[in-house]
């Protein structure tokens, strides 16, 4: 790191580097940075044969990373969701190389209209889902002494309020199919509390955590599985872009790699391998959880 801010940064935790603002590297290689998967790396099986997603932020990052998964394991449709429309038909095309129908579905979490229509575009092209993953998010930062009102509506918008509208529409016409789905809930280790700057990504992401736990208790009866899963410091394609140009230095990700203790910051595909695993039969009854996914011990002290 070249300039004393970044190195500030670095050696003050995982907490305090920019953690929600990376953007997820499509590579499940460590210390390597990718726009797309290659689809030799990714695990094979047919587990999720027949089956079919909606993935929200599906045009990025772990979305994407946990949307190629899904159809490298045998899921037959896959919608991907978000607002780019080229990366999302991007997206499509992988899957359809992969052997997997693919819907981009163009919509704003912001959008409480775009939001509901999402469940019926997916079923009318693919019937009922067998699993939501809602992995959009907005990072956006804020102080509590200056953060906007717009600005903390618009975070419970997209980060808490659609994983509702998204939740409840897909478990209702599971429920009524007699389909024993699974939803998966993108989070952060922030839910916890984090940092000053995002006080309501923080917050908003909070919500989501409750909402996990209390629809995972709702659902419990009608065998649907509702987990979460608490993000920790993930290496991005886009952080990188945003690292180089602030220090100039392209080593960055080796340096950081060095001062966490596992030598090597989270990749969106470690994460895809979790998420799939509680999209699948594997995960039997394991419901209502909260999965921290980082490499520093919430409540632990050296
Ligand atoms: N990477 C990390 O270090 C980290 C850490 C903690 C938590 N997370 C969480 O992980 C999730 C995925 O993030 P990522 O790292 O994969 O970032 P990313 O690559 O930037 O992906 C974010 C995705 O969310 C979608 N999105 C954002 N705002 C949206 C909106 N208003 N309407 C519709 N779609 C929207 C984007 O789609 P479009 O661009 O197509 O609209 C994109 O597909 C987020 O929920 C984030 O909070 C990430």
């Amino acid at each position: 790191m070249t300039n004393p801010v970044a190195n500030l940064l670095f050696a003050s935790s995982i907490f305090a580097a920019r953690l929600c603002s990376f953007r997820a590297v499509a590579s499940s290689s460590p210390r390597t940075f990718s726009t797309s998967i290659p689809s030799s790396s990714l695990p094979r099986s047919s587990r999720f044969k027949g089956k079919t997603f909606i993935v929200t932020g599906g045009t990025s990052g772990v979305g994407e990373s946990i949307a190629l998964q899904l159809a490298a394991e045998g899921a037959s449709g896959v919608s991907v969701v978000g607002r780019n429309e080229t990366r999302g038909n991007g997206v499509v095309s992988k899957l359809r190389d992969l052997g997997c129908e693919g819907l981009f579905i163009k919509a704003s979490m912001d959008s409480v209209p775009d939001v509901q229509a999402v469940v019926p575009k997916h079923e009318e092209r693919f019937g009922v889902a067998h699993g939501l993953v809602n992995s959009a998010g907005d990072t956006g930062r804020g102080w509590l002494k200056d953060q906007s009102v717009e600005s903390w509506d618009r975070l419970f918008a997209v980060n808490a309020r659609a994983p509702f509208i998204l939740t409840q529409a897909a478990t209702n016409s599971m429920i009524r199919s007699k389909i024993q789905g699974s939803v998966v809930n993108i989070i952060t280790i922030t839910s916890h509390g984090g940092q000053p700057y995002l006080c309501g990504y923080a917050a908003s992401k909070g919500a989501l955590s409750t909402f996990t736990k209390n629809a995972a208790h709702q659902l419990r009866k009608d065998r649907i599985k509702c987990n979460g899963i608490n993000i920790g410091w993930t290496a991005s394609a886009a952080e990188h872009k945003l690292q180089v140009e602030e220090t100039g230095d392209e080593k960055w990700l080796e340096k950081a790699g060095e001062k966490v203790p596992f030598g090597r910051l989270v990749q969106p595909g470690d994460i895809a391998e979790l998420a799939c695993f509680l999209l699948s039969d594997k995960s039997g009854v394991c419901t209502g959880s909260v999965i921290d996914f980082d490499q520093m011990v919430i409540g632990g002290y050296d």
